[in-house]
């Protein structure tokens, strides 16, 4: 199974996001955490900045939406040449939006389509779902911050998402976000996951593209 690892730029000097991206070039995605200050009680940017880095960044990028009304919003990031786009199914039952309309929308422009889930919510009702997604991103923190220490109680609905795809021919990663480090990848990686989300576990690194490298090696080593 392959290991991805996303670095998240929450972690990252927003002052010198060219540097930043460029620290990390060995990385498979480039995770994009946008907040709203709504879904999440924290901000950090929109449409423009996301245009601009991926207009920068070496490497495509993992959008995280963490925003109201995905519906409304989620397609215009994919326009812009997102590589994936992710957003909240709770967001997205808030809103009253259609779940599976979203994601088609997602991949009519053109991007992966993920959903994520809170570590409160479980998979089993959206299960159904997977083959309108290309990713499903297990929230392994509370979102909104970077920082957080991991969930490891999570961990049982990224087996029940990787036993869910055992047998089909969907191409759906697992991702998990929030507190991956050299010590809680293995754990992730065990449990199914494929796709690793680590802001400050890299950025805080003396050198970026050696822990990425490391943090894959580890996750490799323990998936199945
Ligand atoms: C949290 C974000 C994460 C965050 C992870 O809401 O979705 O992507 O940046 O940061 P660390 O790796 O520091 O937990
Ligand atoms: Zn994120």
């Amino acid at each position: 199974m392959p290991a991805r690892i996303n670095p998240s730029i929450l972690a990252a000097d927003f002052a010198r996001m060219a540097e930043e991206l460029a620290r990390i070039a060995n990385a498979d995605l480039v995770h994009v955490d946008v907040m709203d200050n709504h879904f999440v009680p924290n901000l950090t940017f929109g449409p423009q900045m996301v245009e601009r880095i991926a207009a920068t960044s070496p490497v495509p990028l993992d959008v995280h939406l963490m925003i109201d009304d995905p519906a409304r919003w989620a397609p215009g990031y994919a326009a812009l040449g997102a590589f994936s786009v992710t957003f909240h199914v709770e967001a997205a039952e808030n809103a009253g939006n259609d779940v599976v309309g979203v994601a088609r929308s997602l991949r009519a422009a053109g991007s992966r389509a993920g959903l994520a889930i809170k570590p409160g919510t479980p998979i089993e009702p959206y299960l159904d779902l997977l083959p309108e997604f290309d990713q499903i991103l297990v929230m392994t923190v509370e979102p909104g911050f970077g920082g957080q220490s991991f969930m490891a109680e999570v961990m049982p609905k990224v087996t029940t998402v990787r036993d869910a795809l055992a047998g089909t021919e969907l191409d759906v990663w697992i991702q998990v976000d929030g507190g991956v480090t050299r010590d809680t990848i293995a754990v992730a990686a065990e449990a199914g996951a494929d796709t690793f989300v680590a802001g400050s576990a890299v950025f805080r690194a003396p050198d970026p593209a050696i822990e990425i490298d490391a943090l894959r090696e580890i996750a490799r080593s323990h998936s199945h």
